[in-house]
């Protein structure tokens, strides 16, 4: 059976495309969960009229279903106490030494059975996809034992087949030392490049390998030889970098041909220079930057010379950035960060799209690619990262199927 072909007219595109082209009075055809035709609607083609569906948008902008890239969003409890002693002055790595920060919450993850951890997970899950994102990168690294870091892989991947929404998991086991381990960092990093992520893999639980380089994380060479096993398994690698401390995570990152460097607010012209080389995607992840307080900005400007390809995320956690809204990282990443509004565009969803190893699927609205874009009210396009805590996603197609329809759709 040929798949159902449907029209969506009367709308303004930004298409997200390499030239970030726009079209006014623009048109989509789809087909099943594909594009099938984009452009103006008085270039439509006669395959139109065997539609079997017409939707008029009424003006609306329409986007490519956004892409958080970076998400933590699988985890259970909250830290909140935490939160306030940040507040009070104690710093992010003082708690994390004093065996709190990442490991409070992989002791809820623990304790967590499986349908409370995709219960907690389900409402930062929905607050993404009211925003008009389609697809979201959710890493693990609060389990820390084979079985609990298997546990959140499958919650993930369950999460992607309760919701309209495209879910690539990525494997953070390396995000910090689990107490059974303590003092002994290279024989936990052997367990996991031995036994934990073959046998993740085996099970298809796994889309990407992160590691946490960081004084709090793991070291240089402790990255490095993570990103030798996931490589060996034809894995692609991903790095949270020059977050606190610059450790050389992004140099190697680069060196490696990793997908995507994280974080990057310590990070160097030279930094950005050898990223941009390797065609890795630096992800921005303002909303941490915020709550953390961190005093140094990613070296934007130095990042836009060398033509880097940079990406916007929500970095969802309970920790460095509790909250779900991609939304407020694009208003954070112009605000704070002083990307322009046409860069945190392409940061939530060609770049970001990249940032996943989906360039040419997604992230941009292009015959062939997926069907999966949000339609949005509001007059101009630049009203994107402008609103803050109002958000303007009328609904949201994905698959070539209307999946959420906002409050105020008729
Ligand atoms: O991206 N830095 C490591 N990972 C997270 C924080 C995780 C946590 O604090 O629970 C981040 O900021
Ligand atoms: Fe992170």
């Amino acid at each position: 059976m040929t798949e159902r072909l449907t029209l969506w007219r009367n709308a303004r595109l930004a298409t997200c495309d390499a030239a970030m082209r726009v079209i006014e009075d623009g048109a989509l055809l789809t087909r099943g969960p594909l594009i099938e035709w984009v452009g103006p609607a008085s270039e439509l083609p006669a395959a139109a009229g065997e539609a079997t569906e017409t939707h008029d948008l009424r003006g609306a902008w329409v986007t490519p279903g956004l892409i958080d890239c970076h998400t933590h969003l699988v985890f259970a409890g909250t830290r909140a106490s935490e939160y306030a002693q940040r507040l009070r002055g104690v710093s992010y790595e003082e708690i994390a030494r004093r065996g709190g920060g990442i490991l409070s919450t992989v002791r809820a993850v623990r304790q967590a059975s499986d349908s409370q951890l995709f219960d907690e997970s389900v409402p930062r899950l929905q607050a993404l996809l009211r925003e008009g994102v389609t697809t979201v990168e959710i890493k693990s690294g609060y389990g820390l034992t084979l079985e609990d870091e298997a546990r959140m892989l499958r919650v993930a991947r369950a999460l992607g087949r309760s919701f309209p929404v495209t879910v690539k998991t990525t494997l953070l086991a390396a995000h910090t030392l689990p107490p059974e381990y303590a003092g002994r960092a290279d024989e936990y990093v052997d367990t996991i490049c031995r036994e934990w992520l073959p046998a993740l893999h085996a099970e298809g639980l796994v889309d990407a390998v992160d590691v946490f380089c960081e004084t709090i994380g793991f070291d240089l060479a402790q990255s490095e030889r993570l990103f030798d096993a996931a490589q060996k398994l034809g894995l692609p690698v991903k790095i949270h970098a020059e977050q606190l401390t610059r450790m050389g995570g992004a140099l190697m990152a680069a060196r490696r041909g990793a997908l995507s460097c994280d974080h990057l607010e310590q990070a160097t012209a030279e930094d950005a220079a050898a990223l941009a080389a390797s065609g890795t995607v630096a992800v921005l992840l303002p909303v941490a930057f915020h709550c953390l307080a961190t005093e140094r900005k990613p070296p934007i400007a130095a990042l836009r010379a060398a033509g880097t390809c940079m990406a916007v995320a929500s970095d969802c956690n309970p920790g460095s950035a509790p909250g779900a809204s991609l939304l407020l990282a694009m208003s954070m990443a112009t605000r704070l960060f002083g990307l322009t509004e046409q860069e945190v565009l392409a940061g939530v969803t060609r770049n970001a799209a990249r940032a996943l190893g989906l360039q040419g699927e997604r992230g941009v609205l292009a015959a062939g690619m997926a069907a999966d874009f949000a339609i949005w009210d509001i007059e101009t396009i630049d009203e994107l990262g402008y609103w803050i805590g109002l958000n303007r996603c009328r609904a949201v197609v994905q698959a070539g199927r209307m999946a959420n329809r906002g409050a105020h759709d008729d």
